[in-house]
């Protein structure tokens, strides 16, 4: 009988794509994924650091499972990801119930980690079967990171991508780990340095996912922009260099994207980059965190609110449709009336299409807890984060009532129940299925209510056939609300503009 495997991932798209990954490896070894938790043989869980509430939700997860471990001491329980990387040993004190630890460095190892303490439950009682794999801090130091590289590389490329993939809408990764070190972020500890993909491997990937009938491919990375690939020989692939590549070599894929971009590092190619290419959306997800100088110095972010407003306007000075989305972090240490005053002004300037606010969490390990204590009272906290979502949604309101009378192209991703809000893709994913993506061409006739996306990454709602999902449709915007686009066809029988991205 094949063994049941749950995987619950929590955290950002790096997180998805590496449960993707590690789940294509542990199918091909004989596991069947499974969306119910009780039935299953082994649960994993792929976490997030980043703010303490994340790590929160693993450790009731992990809480749960200690009455059926005792019950069931056959039951192989993992936690891998960046709370492995970052408690480590920490979790094997709390739960020594858990069985498997292993970093997001060092996921190449997780199948044989599985298979390993499956045999030795089969084979011995019910002492847990430790299995451990962490990079550990010393990783920035150490001259084993080209051999980490090389190994995880081998993660990216054993991508499966056959007929019966759901590729519709795909992520690669073009760079791991981050070199930024803000100081209220985990990042550079959990996922390590800055490396990046040969180019040649990541174009092989975004083909092959074209060619299985991919419609949309982001592309990721923590600081994307700062993409540069040595190749040894004097020559560098940079980020624009590399748009154009992949550009050029996937003709036949409607969409491309890519998250998430440092304010900082973007040059003039890059952007005439998606200019200049149709099929590249005019999305940029870049964060700003703060709109106070003050704030900005002590986040060690090396830019100024002036900076990131003069790379916006030049931004759209080149796309005027560019969309921008940005993120906030509010209540950081120190922050008063008067930063908080220019976050907002940010907010009002930088006209964004969606904000993703957070309430400043303190990560131990990190420089900010050590140097600043968290001084700003939850309360303010609080009333900071609505004030700030309540300017946005304003924003949102008016860059949607712009819209009215528009005819956008959308691509449509399925019935309208499936994406409702505007979620940061730190949302767990029950069972490793995510998205609200399913195969295009699947469904017989149906009318239905469907939403799609713009270039700019707009939802759109509009009544429509289910087998158009996975179309490109043009549609004339006639209302809308804060969140949402709503549309009717701009051409009679919603005429397929398919071939003609
Ligand atoms: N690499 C991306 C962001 C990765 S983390 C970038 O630098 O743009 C995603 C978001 O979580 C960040 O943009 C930040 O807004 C938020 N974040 C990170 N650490 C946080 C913390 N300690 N408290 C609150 N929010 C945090
Ligand atoms: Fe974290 Fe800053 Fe790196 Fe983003 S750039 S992952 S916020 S350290
Ligand atoms: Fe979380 Fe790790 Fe991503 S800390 S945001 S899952 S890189």
């Amino acid at each position: 009988m094949r063994r049941k495997l749950y995987l619950e991932t929590f955290g950002c798209q790096m997180n998805v794509l590496d449960s993707e990954l590690v789940m294509g490896q542990l199918r091909s070894q004989g596991y069947q994924a499974t969306e119910d938790r009780d039935s299953a043989d082994v649960i994993l869980y792929n976490t997030c650091s980043v703010r303490e509430h994340a790590e929160q939700k693993v450790w009731s997860r992990l809480g749960e499972l200690r009455d059926r471990k005792k019950n069931d001491p056959k039951l192989v329980i993992g936690v891998i990801g960046c709370m492995a990387e970052r408690d480590g040993a920490d979790i094997f004190r709390r739960h020594p119930h858990i069985d498997i630890l292993c970093g997001p460095g060092e996921l190449d190892k997780l199948a044989g980690m599985v298979h390993n303490a499956v045999v030795t439950h089969d084979s011995t009682d019910s002492r847990p079967a430790r299995q451990v794999a962490l990079m550990g801090a010393n990783v920035r130091r150490s001259g084993t990171l080209a051999a980490a590289e090389d190994r995880l590389e081998l993660l990216d490329l054993s991508r499966s991508v056959g007929p019966a993939d759901e590729v519709a809408q795909a992520y690669v990764r073009i760079t791991r780990g981050c070199n930024k070190f803000c100081t209220y972020c985990v990042v550079p500890y959990t996922r390590g340095p800055e490396v990046h993909r040969p180019p040649g491997n990541i174009i092989d990937e975004v083909r092959r996912l074209a060619d299985a009938g991919s419609r949309e491919v982001t592309l990721l990375g923590q600081t994307i922009n700062h993409y540069a690939y040595e190749h040894g020989d004097g020559r560098t692939t940079t980020f624009a260099d590399l748009l154009y590549q992949i550009h050029e070599a996937t003709p036949h894929l409607p969409r491309l994207r890519f998250v998430t971009s440092y304010p900082r590092d973007f040059t003039d190619g890059a952007l005439r980059a998606m200019r200049d290419c149709p099929r590249i959306c005019q999305y940029l997800h870049v964060p700003a965190q703060s709109g106070s100088d003050r704030i900005l110095k002590l986040m060690n972010r090396g830019y100024t609110a002036g900076a990131y407003r003069d790379f916006i306007s030049r931004a759209r000075e080149m796309m005027p449709d560019l969309c921008v989305a940005s993120d906030f972090i509010i209540g950081f240490p120190t922050e008063n009336e008067d930063d908080f005053a220019a976050t907002v002004d940010l907010v009002r300037f930088g006209r964004f299409k969606n904000s993703f606010i957070f309430k400043y969490s303190p990560r131990p390990g990190t420089v900010a807890i050590d140097r600043f204590s968290d001084d700003v009272p939850e309360d303010v906290k609080r009333r900071r984060n609505k004030e700030l979502l309540a300017v946005q949604q304003e924003v949102c309101g008016e860059n949607n009532r712009a819209m009215v009378g528009k005819t956008v192209r959308v691509l449509v991703e399925g019935e309208s129940k499936l994406v409702s809000k505007q979620a940061y893709p730190s949302a767990p994913t029950p069972g490793g299925v995510e998205l609200g993506w399913e195969r295009p061409g699947a469904e017989t006739s149906r009318r239905t209510q469907l939403v799609g996306r713009t270039t700019g990454d707009q939802i759109v709602v509009f009544d429509g056939d289910i087998t158009q999902k996975g179309q490109l449709l043009d549609v004339r915007i006639v209302r809308s609300t804060y969140m949402t686009l709503f549309a009717e066809p701009a051409v009679k029988d919603h005429m397929l503009v398919n071939e003609a991205f």
